[in-house]
Order: structure tokens, then C-alpha cells, then sequence
């Protein structure tokens, strides 16, 4: 019997490619976003992750058309950019509900038919930035970090029942994340923080733009999919990105700080 996949965030970038990807391998993938997708010819369903009912109705879907679901890789999210003083905390909420809120709603309802897969996978899309804050995009870190804790917790509780959760965290990664992301900032004539932003932001957006391509994560994800011992986390991305995650685990935080302060532009 065909292994049943859905991912969200499948209408661009690295969900796209996992559709794709694990559509042309071993699985039968629905594709979820707000728009729909039929990446590499897989099943598209309309998926707004902000939404309790639109997500409930878009597992009904997927359990009505195949009877179960195997995995869940979640893809959907966006950038918020801005300095953490002069981000309005309802356009900060918003980043967390999509990015962390939108993760929780998918899996918690898709969690019961993991469990009676008997290997349940689901691969949260996590990032660097999950693991090291990246200035001016606070509220993004934020999210990726809550990410990182939820799903190492909820590991220790459903890993006893045969479901395997794993963080992919992926460093710069050329997508339409750059061009969509919401970036604050020139508001205020009185924003002491504009010229740094505009600095940090820069220096990012122009990685993204050299950032590996999403297939590179796509079968990343596949790989850890089809692993019998699937890792908590892994990193995918340039080796120069990559480094700065034990860097941070060995280095006491001011002397990380200061050795990563060029590479986040500040
Ligand atoms: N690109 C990078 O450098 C990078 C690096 C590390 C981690 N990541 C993470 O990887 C994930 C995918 O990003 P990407 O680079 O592939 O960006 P992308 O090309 O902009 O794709 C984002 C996807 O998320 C979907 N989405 C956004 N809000 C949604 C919502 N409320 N409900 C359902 N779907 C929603 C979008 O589809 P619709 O608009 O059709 O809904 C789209 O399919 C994100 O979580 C991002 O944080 C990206």
C-alpha cells in the first residue's frame, strides 16, 4: 500500500520541491497551501494553517480520498522583518501564528491518524534561525525557536506510540521567501534602528538569493522520511551557515556573538 504524505506550504519554494520530490518517489502526496498546488502532478488541497476549520477540513480531505496519512512535513511559514521596538505585537502575533500556531494546528490534527500509521513521520520545517537569533528578524527567530522546543517535547510523548518527529533546519535557501517577506521599517522619521535593519536585512537577502535550492532540502526531507532511525535535527545548507550551529554549542555566547556578528550584518 502506497505511503501517504501531506505538505503544506506545497505551492512554492521547499514545500514545492518535497511535493514534488516524494511524488516521483515512493509516496502518495497531498500538497496543502492557501492557494493550492499540483507540484510535480501530486493531489493540491486548499489549507490556510492560520485556520482551525480550514485545516480540519483539509485533513478530512486527505483522510476521505486515502484513508490514512503517513507523514506530515510542514513547509508553511513566511519572513517578518523589523526592528523588535517598532514591530506592532499584532503583526508580531501573526508571525507566530502562522510559523508556530499553524505547525501545532496541523500536527495536532494529525496526530491520530500517525499514530495508526504505526511509523508516523513528521518533519517540522525549523531553521538556523531556529537556533541562532537572527537581529531584525526577532519575531521569525522567535517562531522558529518555539518550533525547535514544542517539537523536542512532543518527540518524548508520541515516540512511545510510533510517531517520529525531526526538525530540518535549513540555512539560506533561494525561494520566494525573500521576495514575500513582510519587512517593517521608515515608519517612524524617529527610528533610530533603520540604517542597522536595513544593513542586517540586506546582508540576508542577498544569501537567500546565493542560497542552496530548495531540492537540495527536498531530499533532505526524503531521506529522513525513509530513514528506520530518523534524526531529531538536521541541518541543510551551505557549509559556512552550517558551522555556526556547533559553534554556538561550544562557544561561551559573547565570543559566538561577536564571531557571528558579520555574517548576520550587524
Ligand atoms: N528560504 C529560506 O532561506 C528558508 C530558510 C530556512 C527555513 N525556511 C522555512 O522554510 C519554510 C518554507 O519557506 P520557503 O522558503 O519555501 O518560502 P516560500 O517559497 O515563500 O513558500 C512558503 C509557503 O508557505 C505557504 N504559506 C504561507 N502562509 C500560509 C498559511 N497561512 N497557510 C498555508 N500555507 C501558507 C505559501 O503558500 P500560499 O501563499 O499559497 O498559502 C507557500 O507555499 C518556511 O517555514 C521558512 O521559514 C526557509
Amino acid at each position: 500500500m502506497d505511503r501517504v504524505a501531506l505538505v503544506t506550504g506545497a505551492s512554492s519554494g521547499i514545500g514545492k520541491a518535497c511535493a514534488a520530490r516524494l511524488h516521483a518517489g515512493a509516496w502518495k502526496v497531498v500538497g496543502a497551501s492557501r492557494h493550492g498546488t499540483s507540484a510535480g502532478g501530486c493531489q493540491g488541497i486548499i489549507m490556510d494553517v492560520d485556520d482551525d476549520s480550514s485545516v480540519a477540513a483539509g485533513m478530512a480531505t486527505v483522510l476521505r480520498d486515502h484513508g490514512r496519512i503517513d507523514a506530515v512535513v510542514t513547509c508553511a511559514g513566511y519572513g517578518l522583518a523589523g526592528a523588535v521596538e517598532m514591530t506592532p505585537i499584532s503583526i508580531a502575533k501573526q508571525q507566530l501564528e502562522t510559523n508556530f500556531w499553524g505547525t501545532a494546528r496541523v500536527l495536532q490534527a494529525a496526530l491520530p491518524a500517525l499514530r495508526a500509521s504505526q511509523d508516523g513521520r513528521a518533519v517540522l520545517m525549523s531553521s538556523i534561525g531556529g537556533l541562532i537569533g537572527i537581529p531584525f528578524q526577532a519575531y521569525y527567530s522567535a517562531s522558529k525557536f518555539a518550533l525547535e522546543g514544542f517539537a523536542e517535547a512532543l518527540a518524548y510523548e508520541v515516540s512511545p506510540l510510533g510517531v517520529r518527529i525531526t526538525l530540518v533546519e535549513p540555512g539560506n535557501v533561494l525561494t520566494e521567501f525573500t521576495e514575500r517577506r513582510q519587512t517593517l521599517g521608515n515608519e517612524r522619521p524617529d527610528d533610530p534602528y533603520t540604517r542597522f535593519a536595513q544593513k542586517a536585512l540586506g546582508r540576508m537577502e542577498r544569501d537567500e538569493r546565493n542560497g542552496i535550492q530548495p531540492e537540495r532540502v527536498a531530499a533532505m526531507v526524503e531521506r529522513v522520511l525513509s530513514d528506520r532511525h530518523p534524526p531529531r535535527r538536521i541541518s541543510v545548507g551551505k557549509l559556512g551557515e552550517r558551522v555556526g550551529l556547533p559553534a554556538k554549542r561550544l562557544l561561551p555566547d559573547r565570543l559566538f556573538a561577536w564571531a557571528a556578528r558579520s555574517s548576520l550584518g550587524v
